[in-house]
């Protein structure tokens, strides 16, 4: 959107005008194309109702492959919400990253139940081999290692999802086979 202001006193004949122009970006006008319609599409489809932010961030996310951080200033445009609010919340859930996860994204549950039965030397195996942390991915773009708190398959634990699939009594053997075999 672009708007003309101008200022000083009116203009006379022969007396220069000084013009001001100012220039009013449109919310998400600097996002890559692809960026733009996700977003946009997401807050049409979704819309402004109770719970529509988290709605939208899935829907964004499930085309993007994350919620990248400059999406944010045109989501809270789109749902008449805060910056603060939209980060807020993209910061509480575990679910939504701000980077493009691995080819592979590894889900290890840390609640208590798998906790009992060797979710911790899963979790310290898998970051040793790995040589990555919680929430990060492999420098070479391979695995996405993230945490998770419950997977509703407690009585089969340790519990790890891979690439959305679930996998229950998992060893660390089994999961560096797991993780060997195709996606
Ligand atoms: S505690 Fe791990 S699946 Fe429930």
């Amino acid at each position: 959107m672009l708007e003309e202001t101008y200022s000083g006193t009116p203009p006379r004949s022969g007396k220069r005008r000084d013009r001001v122009i100012a220039i009013q970006v449109a919310p998400g006008a600097d996002l890559p194309p692809l960026e733009r319609e996700a977003v946009h599409t997401a807050v049409r489809e979704q819309g402004p109702k109770p719970g529509g932010l988290i709605e939208v961030l899935h829907a964004v996310q499930a085309r993007l492959g994350c919620v990248p951080p400059r999406t944010v200033p045109l989501i809270a445009y789109g749902l008449n919400l805060t910056r603060a609010e939209v980060h807020g919340v993209i910061s509480f859930y575990h679910d939504f990253r701000e980077q493009p996860p691995g080819q592979r994204v590894v889900k290890l549950c840390r609640a208590e139940a798998c906790q009992a039965v060797g979710a911790r030397a899963l979790e310290t195996h898998l970051r040793e081999q790995l040589g990555i942390d919680l929430h990060t991915t492999t420098p070479d773009g391979r695995v996405t290692l993230e945490p998770v708190y419950c997977l509703g398959n407690c009585a089969l634990g340790p519990s790890v999802m891979i690439d959305g699939r679930l996998h229950g009594r998992v060893t660390p053997q089994g999961l560096e086979r797991l993780l060997g075999q195709a996606p």
